[in-house]
């Protein structure tokens, strides 16, 4: 390890398709790449994460692995979820695999929780209790990494429901990747009300890391307008300086089962997440030696 403790991030955006996978897995890369250890975890029933790496969801699954539902389900360890890759980023990057099952979660917590009232008659009281701890099932779960890796990083499904709130619950840290376009910022406002919420009732640790613009034009006046909206509403320490430009180069490597670093390792679709990457560990060590207070500046 190179951090003194380990570090937990959440990504998070409801919004669909602004780049949050995409975000988790070349950030995981190039923390690897810049020797760091890793684990993401995918919380989402789509399995994006899961499948860019090109793991075969089906096959880890009739070979007895298990996946980050049995974190909610079976109150697994993510240390025993993980998979690592033997020839792959110098063995510092594990990746908790997605399920599709990830999406009844809720449904089945909720089927628990009325079957433990029935049978032992209680009361409101400890119904509230047993939803607590059921909350906190991925925290404790990411428990057994404590110590062991630098960075856990948390991809999310794109709605503000009780994935996100576990995950928001277990993280030291979110971040907000944001493509410029109108949509996309509509929601912000909702997603920093939750995620204040989140740190004033269930985890008062929890701060935001900073917004990472991805999907640039670089020749557009309107994304530079928006990365300038961004800096006015979050702060400039909050938005990230090393934005992603546009490039099918990020599009193309899911396809292949290949990260950003292994699909064009040499051009600026790399290069970004490199430097995104530092500037992540930058703030990281700040707030390690000075700790800031609010969710963000509103
Ligand atoms: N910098 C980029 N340039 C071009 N395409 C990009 C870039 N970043 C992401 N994409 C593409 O945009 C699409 C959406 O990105 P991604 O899957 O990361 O978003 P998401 O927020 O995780 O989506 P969801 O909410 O469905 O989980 C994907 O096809 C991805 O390949
Ligand atoms: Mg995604």
């Amino acid at each position: 390890m190179k951090l003194p403790k380990t570090v937990v991030i959440a990504m998070a955006n409801q919004k669909g398709g602004c780049g949050k996978t995409t975000t988790t897995v070349s950030l995981a890369a190039g923390l690897a790449k810049l020797d760091y250890r890793v684990v993401l975890i995918d919380t989402d029933p789509q399995c994006n994460a899961t499948d860019s790496f090109g793991l075969d969801r089906e096959a880890l699954a009739k070979d007895g692995f298990f996946t980050v539902a049995d974190a909610y389900l079976a109150n697994r360890p993510i240390s025993e979820i993980v998979v690592n890759f033997p020839d792959r980023f110098g063995q510092t990057l594990f990746v908790a695999a997605g399920h599709r099952g990830l999406s009844t979660v809720p449904q089945r917590l909720e089927s628990e929780l009325q079957e433990a009232l029935a049978r032992d008659g209680a009361s409101n009281l400890e119904a509230d209790d047993i939803r607590q701890e059921q909350r906190g099932r991925l925290r404790k779960s990411i428990e057994s990494l404590h110590g062991q890796v630098d960075f856990v990083l948390i991809d999310t499904p794109p709605d503000l429901g009780f994935i996100m709130t576990t995950a928001l619950i277990s993280a030291d840290y979110f971040m907000i990747p944001v493509f410029p376009s109108g949509y996309d910022l509509k929601g912000l406002e909702t997603l920093i009300g939750t995620a204040d919420k989140v740190q004033k009732r269930l985890n008062p640790e929890l701060q935001l890391l900073g917004v990472v613009m991805g999907n640039v034009d670089s020749n557009a006046r309107l994304d530079a307008d928006i990365k300038q909206m961004l800096r006015r509403k979050f702060g400039d320490d909050r938005v990230f300086e090393t934005a992603i430009g546009r490039s099918v180069k990020h599009r193309e490597a899911p396809v292949y089962g290949r990260t950003i670093f292994e699909h064009a390792g040499n051009q600026a679709a790399a290069q970004q997440f490199t430097d995104l990457s530092r500037e992540v560990v930058q703030r990281v060590e700040a707030h390690l030696t000075q700790p800031a207070q609010q969710v963000a500046h509103v």
